[in-house]
């Protein structure tokens, strides 16, 4: 475990926000995942049981330390209550700035001094959510990539006043982990990763919009010619049709540059509701989903 954090706070258990939490379990930090809405809780607590048992019967984890994640793991829909002991608090809320700014502001007045306020935001960048504190220097992103449980990246990212103690903390946590952090020297919408994927998923997209090929044959390309485990509009689906369309709508808010606005057939998906896995629809059917 990392030396100055004990008690992980995670907001939000939806598809970041419950696989962090059980992250966190799992290194044996005290966490407490929250979310405002009880029902996300139950489902949360079902996911993360059939997902964590079906790693013990695969044989990628001990059913010892499940069990010891589990004693580990609070879920409450009781954010001040948890909030109040907390060392470190990971906000994984909805995609909306306003929303976020206004968790923020909140967190700061029930955290104590000490409490490092990150974010996993994808693409709201740390500095717009940490003038809402009176703490700047004790927020940064903290990006994990999705499935949380399995993928080794967690990209940190500093803003222009955020103290090098805090990045510090922040890498030891993500070290802590069983991770790889991967630090930026400075803030910039989309981070790396992703702005590496969104130059592919806006190539992709273009092709298939353009008549060039079908999206399966890309899909097909990229898995068979680059080696990708998944193709661009196969991870589409995974990620939520609605998360990668609320993420180009936030960086065109932010960057004011056109070319950030979603495409065409992305858009026409979100506003039909098919958001991939999730809905049983995305770019592929998901029967039974
Ligand atoms: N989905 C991904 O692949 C992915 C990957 C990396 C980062 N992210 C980022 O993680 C964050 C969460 O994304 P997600 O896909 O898990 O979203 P999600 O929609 O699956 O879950 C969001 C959860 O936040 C809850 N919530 C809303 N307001 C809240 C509040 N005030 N307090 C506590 N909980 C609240 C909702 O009830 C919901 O359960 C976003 O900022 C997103 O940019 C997403």
């Amino acid at each position: 475990m990392s030396t100055d954090i004990r008690t992980v706070v995670v907001l939000g258990a939806g598809t970041m926000g419950s696989q962090i939490a059980a992250v966190a379990a799992l290194a044996g930090y005290t966490t407490a995942l929250v979310d405002i809405r009880q029902e996300q809780l139950d489902h949360a607590r079902a996911q993360l049981r059939s997902r964590l048992d079906r790693d013990v019967e695969k044989g990628r984890r001990t059913r010892a330390d499940v069990d010891a994640a589990w004693e580990q793991l609070t879920l409450t829909t009781d954010r001040d209550a948890v909030a109040a002991s907390a060392d470190l608090v990971i906000e994984a809320a909805v995609e909306d700035l306003k929303i976020k700014r206004s968790i923020f502001a909140e967190l700061d007045r029930v955290c104590p001094p000490h409490t490092l306020l990150v974010t996993n935001s994808s693409n709201i960048v740390s500095s717009r959510v940490a003038d809402a504190t009176d703490r700047p220097e004790k927020v940064c992103n903290l990006h994990f990539f999705n499935p949380a449980l399995v993928m080794a990246c967690v990209e940190v990212v500093p803003h222009e006043t955020t103290a090098p103690e805090t990045v510090d903390a922040a890498t030891a946590f993500v070290e802590s982990l069983g991770k790889t952090p991967v630090r930026l020297k400075r803030e910039v919408p989309g981070f790396v990763a992703n702005r590496l994927l969104n130059a592919l998923r806006r190539e992709a997209v273009g092709l298939y919009e353009d008549g060039v090929a079908d999206f399966k044959d890309i899909d097909l390309a990229a898995k068979t010619a680059l080696g990708h485990p998944m193709g661009p509009f196969e991870l589409m689906d995974l990620v939520g049709i609605d998360v990668v369309y609320l993420i180009r709508l936030a960086e065109y808010e932010q960057t004011g540059d056109p070319s950030a606005l979603p495409a065409r057939s992305v858009k026409e998906k979100y506003e039909a509701g098919d958001f991939g896995r999730k809905t049983g629809r995305g770019w592929y059917e998901y029967p039974g989903a």
